[in-house]
């Protein structure tokens, strides 16, 4: 019979920490929404305790996605980080804390300074404390691939007595190799079932030598319960195992595996998309299962064998990861019924009737600038309508703006609101976007530095959408913006207005992390 494997998204903890990812608190809401569409068993849904607004946005996704699904948050192995947890998620029907400790020589030694014992008693009092909270306990040994075995699994054995429910075994700096990582879960599941069969074995990989989804698969092969992805392998350095590509390993080669997970596969693409679309990092071309080319055959002998017969050349379809759904293309006449029926398709609610009627409005704008309406611009529409928050009189809006640009004096005249107030103002500069900047910053008379500047075309079609990501310091902290339109200049003016309110957000001390619409 095949085996269940349970599937842990943490897009939204491990994921989220790559620089310039931060999600605000609504899209946070939107990914989760999608992860339950997915069909993910658990979502990690940050660390509470690292900043207000990880603990606001942990809790809301408790509250609004956590009625069918399980979560989780990450807690070192000290008493208010899992207080904080605690607090965060218990408003979800089937909560778990999440406590990390590091098992390797060099964890214990360097970051904590203390004993192996003494570390090993830090895990276990935390466990012990976590158990006083909630009956479900996961335990992380940080750096496992590089730790000593027989402590590890003293310390494994010593968490479990303590109460922990899931042991979760982590190849945190990408080290391990597919055999090697296989072999460490055959003998830690092995001596586990002696211990208490009850408990779940976990792994959670990480890709620096290009093996994540490899070592997953492995340690599944070897007794591993549940695994730890992110969507699109997003993570620090180069990233966490791929969900998409554990999914599709186990579907596609469940003959071999002997096991499944519960993933709606024909959400997969839309996912990644989504995720695409709010962190603004691209998936390479040719990523496996969600990039650009994934199933694209171009050789002449390839699409004359495809021709013949698809199954020459392909491993499972497009189809199966949601491709066919995809592919939307509206107009200025597609209408109301039309453009609701593909929001809905899309995976996003439309519940509210005057809510809707202004999405409405924003489509009919856009369809008219680009004639033909794809679905990333649906995308685009829904997610850039739903994260920005205009009632908040701490930012600033762009009311209108004039750029006039050519090799003798380029300037721009800015228009902006805040707190109900309109400001205007002009500059000039070494180009258009130094001009627009220069009055951005001389109205929000902030002291801010442009230390990246991006551009690139989102949507296919002759009017194709441009999403502009810029990156500014700010009293030595690195904010991001990031904003899409078909006119460049617009999209540019309002990602700096959008790195901008981040920083305002931030210093204001009642961040929600960053207000990248
Ligand atoms: O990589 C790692 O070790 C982690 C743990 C918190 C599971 O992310
Ligand atoms: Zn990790």
């Amino acid at each position: 019979m095949s085996r269940k494997i349970i599937v842990l998204d943490t897009t939204l903890r491990d994921g989220e920490q790559v620089p310039g990812a931060k999600l605000n608190v609504h899209q946070k809401i939107e990914f989760a929404q999608q992860l339950k569409r997915l069909n993910a068993d658990i979502i990690e849904a940050g660390f509470p305790a690292s900043s207000a607004g990880d603990f606001q946005s942990v809790q809301e996704i408790a509250r609004t996605v956590g009625d069918t699904i399980s979560i989780t948050a990450l807690a070192r192995a000290v008493k208010n980080d899992i207080d904080a947890v605690y607090e965060s998620i218990r408003l979800a029907q089937n909560p778990f804390i999440h406590i990390v400790l590091g098992t390797s020589n060099i964890h214990v030694e360097k970051k904590f300074n203390r004993s192996k014992d003494a570390v090993m008693q830090m895990g276990v009092d935390a466990v012990k404390y976590a158990k006083t909270l909630l009956p479900h306990v996961q335990y992380s040994t940080e750096d496992a691939s590089r730790s000593d075995f027989e402590y590890l699994w003293q310390t494994i054995e010593a968490v479990v007595k303590a109460g922990a429910t899931i042991i979760n075994v982590p190849d945190t700096v990408g080290y391990a190799v597919p055999e090697e990582f296989g072999e460490l879960i055959r003998k830690i599941n092995e001596r586990l079932k002696n211990v208490n069969p009850d408990v779940i074995l976990s792994v959670h990989c990480h890709n620096d030598l290009g093996l994540a989804t490899a070592n997953t698969l492995s340690a599944i092969k070897n007794g591993a319960d549940k695994v730890e992805c992110t969507i699109n392998g997003l993570g620090e350095r180069a990233g966490n195992t791929s969900l998409e590509e554990v999914v599709m390993g186990l579907k596609v080669r469940e003959n071999y595996y002997g096991c499944h997970t519960g993933i709606h596969a024909k959400e997969l693409l839309r996912t990644s998309r989504l995720l695409t679309h709010l962190t603004g990092l691209d998936v390479q071309v040719n990523k496996a299962i969600t990039g650009e080319n994934a199933f694209a055959h171009s050789s002449g002998i390839h699409q004359d064998g495809l021709l013949k017969d698809k199954r020459v050349y392909e491993i499972m379809s497009p189809e199966e990861v949601g491709a066919e759904s995809m592919e939307l293309i509206l107009t200025a006449r597609s209408g109301r019924h039309a453009f609701k029926n593909a929001v809905e398709k899309m995976g996003f609610a439309v519940e509210d009737a005057e809510d809707f009627e202004q999405l409405f409005a924003k489509f009919l704008t856009l369809a008219d600038a680009k004639k033909e309406v794809y679905d990333h611009d649906v995308f685009y529409l829904v997610t850039q309508h739903r994260t920005i928050d205009t009632s908040d009189s701490r930012l600033y809006e762009l009311e209108s703006f004039q750029v006039v640009t050519g090799d003798l004096c380029p300037t721009a005249t800015v228009r902006l609101k805040k707190g109900g107030v309109t400001f205007t103002d002009s500059a000039v500069g070494d180009g258009p976007i130094d001009a627009l900047y220069s009055a951005i910053k001389a109205l929000a008379g902030l002291e801010v530095q442009l230390k990246d500047y991006k551009i690139n075309s989102l949507s296919r079609g002759k009017e194709a959408i441009g999403r502009v990501n810029i990156r500014i310091e700010y009293q030595g902290k690195t904010y991001s913006g990031r904003a899409m339109d078909t006119d460049i200049i617009k999209a540019s003016a309002m990602a700096f207005l959008n790195g901008i309110n981040a920083a305002l957000l931030d210093t204001s001390h009642e961040a929600v992390v960053t207000a990248e619409s």
